[in-house]
């Protein structure tokens, strides 16, 4: 069914219908929305979970009794609704003192304000119940590349991130931590830009099995990579802790389009990963499905609510779609045509390398041209898969 409910766990920041759409170039379009009629929305809508940053509940500077008023008007909200919170996050961008970056900030007073933002919201998430948080370095980088020492900057990342996840060991959170790439914007270049790089990093920390990432849809497309590819590497390694959905055309400024609404087909290709994608046919993640969008600059409150239900709804489509997709007995055909499903045979047989060495036709009597006149079958599958998207079959 295209109604959303909980089980579907979708979840929402509450900065993505909270945005207020000012842009480099203007000012804000809609007014200003309150955190508690966003939780009901969403609810009515179908969501089961909201996501925040720090200062999305409680602005930034907020005294010890403004805080705790806050966060009560929040927790009440949740308990009306039922809704969750699976995961958290640190606004590490917005304020000047951030300016010239947070964790990684030549200034060591705003690395040590940086730390101190983030462990007390930790807190906070721990006490809600969230499971994971989110490290977006939106400010970590630089646009003149002298003007920092990026090999410390590493090293500062590195101290940082595994200070928080002592620091939630020793508290009992039980938090997972999840990196954000993304190769630019704010920043000129913004450390860890892509998938590849984040998870290359992790290895080198002390506490890497308490951290993964959390890649979105646009930031990888910004970067001219295919989404789907790097969640497939991030799954296989066992590091897709949490995901942003979203969407974006090619590589230009982040848009942060509704899901489904940037490269279409790279959506679907990710749901079916998503959800129909492992070896034995079954999901490949079972965390929230979570959507990280900025509605239109364009829209007024109405649009807001409108594309946050379509964030949804395309996902639900996709799904049922990619469902029927692989349920086609001719697009099964097609792929075993194009031999997809030999992939999973392991190339070398039970001898090793030695049964490999004794099999002739794997070399001396190998006929390569024979063998390159085979057409792969690509196509079919495209074509099938294009039309089960646009409701053909
Ligand atoms: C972006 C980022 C941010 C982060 C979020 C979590 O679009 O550049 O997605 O929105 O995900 O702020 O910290
Ligand atoms: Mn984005
Ligand atoms: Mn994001
Ligand atoms: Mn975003």
């Amino acid at each position: 069914t295209l109604q959303p409910t909980p089980e579907d766990k979708f979840s929402f920041g509450l900065w993505t219908v909270g945005w207020q759409a000012r842009d480099p170039f203007g000012d804000a379009t809609r007014p200003e929305v309150d955190v508690v009629e966003s939780i009901h929305k969403l609810a009515e809508m179908g969501a089961y979970g909201v996501t925040f940053h720090d200062d999305d509940v409680i602005p930034f500077g907020s005294d010890t009794t403004a805080r705790d008023e806050r966060i009560k008007r929040f927790r009440a909200a949740l308990d009306e609704t039922g809704l969750v919170v699976p995961m958290v996050t640190t606004n590490l961008f917005t304020h000047p003192v951030f300016k010239e970056g947070g964790l990684t900030a030549n200034d060591r007073e705003v690395r040590r304000f940086a730390m101190r933002k983030v462990m007390r919201n930790m807190d906070l998430a721990a006490e809600l119940g969230a499971k994971t948080y989110v490290l977006w370095g939106g400010r970590e980088g630089a646009e003149v590349d002298v003007a920092k020492d990026l090999l410390a900057s590493l090293d500062r990342y590195a101290e940082a991130i595994d200070t928080l996840a002592q620091y939630s060991e020793d508290r009992g959170y039980g938090l997972r931590f999840a990196l954000e790439p993304k190769p630019n914007e704010p920043r000129g270049d913004i450390f860890l830009p892509t998938i590849g790089h984040a998870i290359a990093f992790i290895s080198r920390l002390q506490h890497k099995d308490l951290v993964g990432i959390n890649p979105e849809v646009g930031h990888e497309q910004m970067a001219n990579l295919n989404y789907t590819h790097g969640i497939a590497e991030a799954i296989w390694l066992g590091k897709l802790f949490h995901i942003d959905l979203n969407g974006q055309h090619g590589p230009k400024f982040d848009q942060d389009l509704v899901f489904g609404h940037g490269d279409l087909l790279q959506a679907f290709s990710t749901v079916d990963l998503l959800e129909n994608g492992s070896l034995t046919g079954g999901p490949t993640y079972d965390g929230p499905r979570h959507f990280d969008y900025k509605p239109l600059r364009t829209e007024d409150m109405d649009g807001v609510w409108r594309s946050a239900a379509a964030n949804m709804r395309t996902y639900l489509l996709l799904k049922e779609r990619a469902a029927a997709f692989r349920a086609d007995p001719e697009v099964q055909e097609a792929l075993a045509a194009a031999k997809v499903p030999d992939l999973r045979t392991p190339t070398v047989g039970e001898g090793g390398y030695e049964e490999l060495l004794a099999d002739r036709s794997a070399l001396e009597d190998f006929d390569a041209e024979t063998v390159a006149q085979r057409g792969a079958g690509v196509t079919r599958i495209d074509q099938l898969m294009i039309e089960h998207l646009l409701g053909a079959r």
